[in-house]
């Protein structure tokens, strides 16, 4: 079962169980996307707030369940705190506790870096100690500590995978910063950057994403692994990279930082390649190319 399947990083783990031929059902406020709809497919529509359609949702029997399904704008938990606990934290523990009672054995969780908060240029690995700067991450925090839980009181199979920022293919409606590029590569225009653009970020390739979803899936993994590329770009260097590979000239503009902007996400995959045989296989420039393909053709 796949919360969230519906989503930029669900549409994309849903085809590739379904490339084993895997039947999945995905439970997601929105419609499945035509090409992913087929028998193999069955979607929950509605909300996973709705106790009737998480019953639905997370049949006896199931192998596992995949967690993507989030309030995953970190703006929106800050405006909005309360119900980020509601959709993020309550929903979590209410899909473990069905798949406790329904004796499903493995779960993944899509969480994030954020949980660690800021420190600075230091390198991020899973010992550092969890000190989120804001709802979203303190909500992926709790997920996490949750999942521990599920994890050694009842033998569930849950992996914590925290990915850096995710991009590939079917981003054409997001609002992070690839998109934003691309969109002003499209259109000519120009992008604006927070500050002097020697933020440093790891920019992981949807590909590689769901790779690692799969490995903690076929192990059975418990635990919490980072997944990144694990080779941190600055700002300015993305912005090269997307003129690059789009061939557009791509002005920026600086404005002034905004309040808890990161000075770097920097991280060390070694655990996942460890313990999850993980390997990041696409490289920025490749990857940015098969996105910038995507946009011209949306
Ligand atoms: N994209 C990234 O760079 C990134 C980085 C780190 C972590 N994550 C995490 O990965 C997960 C997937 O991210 P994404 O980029 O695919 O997000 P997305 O917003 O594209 O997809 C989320 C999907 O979940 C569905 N959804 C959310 N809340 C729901 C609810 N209560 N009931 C039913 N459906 C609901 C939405 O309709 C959407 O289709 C999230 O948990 C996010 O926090 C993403």
């Amino acid at each position: 079962m796949i919360t969230g399947g519906s989503g930029f990083v669900g549409r994309a783990v849903v085809r590739a169980f379904v490339e084993r031929g895997l039947p999945v059902t995905v439970v997601d406020s929105n419609p499945v996307p035509e090409p992913l709809r087929g028998e193999l497919v069955t979607h929950v529509a509605g909300a996973l707030g709705d106790a009737s359609v998480r019953e639905a949702a997370v049949a006896e029997g199931a192998a596992g369940i995949v967690h993507l399904a989030a309030i995953t704008s970190v703006l929106r938990s800050v405006d909005r705190p309360a119900e980020t606990y509601a959709a993020n934290v309550a929903l979590t523990q209410e899909l473990l506790e069905l798949a406790r009672t329904r004796g499903i054995g493995r779960f993944v969780l899509a969480s994030t870096n954020a949980v660690v908060g800021d420190i600075g240029r230091g390198t991020i690995s899973e010992e550092v100690p969890l000190k989120p700067l804001t709802p979203y991450g303190a909500t992926k925090a709790a997920c996490e500590m949750l999942l521990s839980g599920y994890a050694g009181a009842y033998g569930l199979a849950a992996s914590a995978l925290r990915f850096t920022n995710v991009y590939g293919p079917g981003m054409a409606r997001k609002d992070s910063f690839i998109p934003r590029l691309m969109r002003a590569a499209v259109s000519g225009e120009g992008v604006e950057i927070y500050g002097d653009g020697s933020q440093r970020r790891d920019f992981v390739h949807l590909d590689d994403v769901v790779r690692a979803i799969l490995a903690a899936w076929d192990k059975q993994y418990a635990g919490t692994a980072i997944i990144g590329s694990g080779r941190s770009v600055s700002v300015l260097e993305l912005v090269d990279a997307v003129r690059t590979a789009t061939g557009r000239p791509l002005p920026v503009t600086h404005v002034p930082a905004k309040n808890g902007e990161m000075p770097a996400v920097i991280v060390d995959i070694a655990r996942a390649q460890r313990e999850l045989g993980y390997q990041p296989e696409v490289g920025l420039a490749e990857g940015l190319r098969g996105v910038w393909e995507d946009f011209r053709a949306a």
